[in-house]
């Protein structure tokens, strides 16, 4: 299956509008609600031992989806020692990667359960994770037959809990497919759904060595993961801080020539002018700014509405928040789900009442469950994207007016930023979309529809600046980061 074809065959998921497809969620329901999961790494030495960490439910503190054992010094260490890279020619490995895909599907409801139980997803949200894990598996293998590169050995991959199985699916099928050994960890918060995906990718077909599941902290675990003189190169997607940790760590540590890919965080901006259709940008801005909970790298953070539509506009963006349905992760009902963790919500929180403090909040969402991690959705006022210092990772919008001679300003302050994901504009004069686009430094731009959900194979994903080394991921030139140089043999 060539999945960069235009008429690639994504992956269909559950259609959660068909009655076929609404049994099959309630029968994952039904039959996975109660389950509690084990997870520990999965390493050539076989099974670890250690504390086990309960791990809860974040839209409700009383169900406890399972244990997870964290690996110790030692056992990351031998881990490191026993991995390999994939010695099967790339038919083979497209051919169980492809396997893995289909192991994904036939076990869709178990993953859909542990993402709505272990990280909140909404059912939307799981669905469309499932999708894109499958999709990376089926797109990496149709790469890996197109490469006469050798695999760089073996690759530290190093993903965040927001998209635990599809990121995570993806740096491990694109490292894997280009035929090097991984060593994975997963954020400490979603190792259940990680182990699952081993399981089944163990299942299709790739050796124990060159996969092996490690998990644990970022400060332990991660640490020795990308500075040990073993690892030929790290996969990276988190924030930008730890990003930079990584990159001391592999300066001072692994080969100089061994490569960093990250993809890290983002301050992602949208312009709506005074021609933009009011309806469809509002639509537009309240997905990309608070589906997943806001918990997404490519989440608009700072809206700018032109000064002569503002008042009108801002009461209509408010008015479609208050249909939003906050709660429970397991209904189809819901909008909004839960932030990962108190943590989380105490960072968000903070950040709100500071907000408050200063006369800022134009909007809060109300009806929020009594117990459970969530946030509700919030609009604050601010002058423009400068007064937004990091990112903030949750269902939080940021708003500012700009006037008709101030465009080429707003786009100077979101460059300023010095990041570069996503970028979003409503606007129906072609000239002023190009005046904005062609002068931007961002990685990924939409145009009057949303700004999230980049598609594996057809939208390419990835920022330049703070956000990001590149190369996209989903795209042609990804797996060729997970290469050395070619070798070329001249006869006489
Ligand atoms: P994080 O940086 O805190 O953690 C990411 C991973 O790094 C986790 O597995 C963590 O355990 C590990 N880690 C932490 N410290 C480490 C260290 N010193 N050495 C090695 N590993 C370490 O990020 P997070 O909170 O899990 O995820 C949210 C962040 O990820 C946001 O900034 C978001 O924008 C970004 N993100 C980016 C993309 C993208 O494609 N650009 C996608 C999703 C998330
Ligand atoms: N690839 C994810 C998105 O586009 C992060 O939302």
């Amino acid at each position: 299956i060539d999945l960069y074809a235009p008429e690639r065959p994504n992956s269909t998921g559950w259609d959660l509008s068909d009655v076929v497809d609404i049994d099959a969620f309630d029968a994952a329901r039904a039959h996975f609600q109660d389950r509690r999961w084990k997870a520990s790494s999965i390493v050539v030495a076989g099974e670890t031992s250690g504390p086990e960490h309960d791990v809860r439910n974040p839209a409700n503190p009383d169900d406890i989806v399972g244990t997870v054992t964290f690996a110790g010094e030692a056992e990351v260490n031998a881990a490191i020692g026993a991995s390999r890279a994939w010695g099967e020619n790339a038919a083979t490995r497209a051919q169980v990667l492809n396997k893995a895909a289909d192991l994904y599907e036939e076990n869709f409801g178990e993953l859909f359960a542990v993402l709505t139980r272990e990280a909140g997803k909404t059912p939307r949200d799981a669905v469309a994770e499932l999708r894109e894990a499958v999709d990376f598996l089926r797109y990496y293998a149709a790469r890996a037959t197109e490469l006469t590169a050798p695999p760089c050995g073996v690759f530290t991959c190093i993903s965040p809990w927001n998209f635990p199985l599809a990121i995570f699916t993806g740096q491990i099928s694109a490292a894997l497919a280009a035929g090097n050994g991984v060593l994975a960890k997963p954020a400490e918060s979603t190792s259940i759904v990680a182990s699952l995906a081993v399981e089944l990718l163990h299942r299709a077909g790739v050796p124990t060595a060159s996969l092996q599941l490690v998990v644990g902290t970022g400060s332990q675990v991660g640490a020795q993961l990308t500075s040990n003189p073993r690892i030929d190169g790290v996969c990276f997607t988190g924030s930008t801080a730890t990003a930079m940790s990584i990159n001391r760590a592999m300066a001072a540590n692994l080969s100089p020539t061994a490569p960093l890919i990250a993809e890290t965080g983002g301050i992602n901006a949208m312009i709506v002018d005074s021609t933009a259709l009011p309806e469809q940008a509002i639509r537009d801005i309240v997905t990309s700014a608070f589906q997943s909970a806001g918990q997404r790298c490519s989440a608009l953070r700072m809206l700018y509405v032109q000064d002569d539509v503002a008042k009108p506009f801002l009461e209509m963006l408010f008015g479609a928040m208050d249909e939003l349905v906050l709660g429970d992760p397991w209904s189809l009902q819901t909008d909004v789900g839960p932030v990962i963790d108190e943590a989380a919500r105490a960072t968000i929180l903070d950040h709100i009442d500071a907000a408050r403090d200063s006369g800022r909040i134009l909007k809060v969402c109300d009806a929020l469950p009594e117990r459970g991690s969530f946030v509700a959705p919030t609009v604050i006022k601010v002058d423009g994207i400068a007064d937004l210092k990091h990112e903030i990772f949750g269902p939080v919008l940021h708003v500012a007016t700009f006037g008709s001679e101030e465009l080429d300003d707003v786009v100077d302050a979101i460059n300023a930023t010095g990041y570069g994901l996503t970028f979003g504009m409503h606007s129906r004069i072609d000239d002023r979309i190009e005046q904005v686009t062609s002068r931007l430094q961002v990685g990924n731009q939409y145009i009057n529809r949303n700004q999230i959900g980049a598609i594996v194979g057809s939208q390419p994903f990835g920022g330049e600046g703070l956000s990001g080394t590149g190369p996209k991921a989903g795209g042609p030139s990804y797996i060729h980061r997970f290469t050395k140089t070619e070798r070329t043999v001249v006869p006489v």
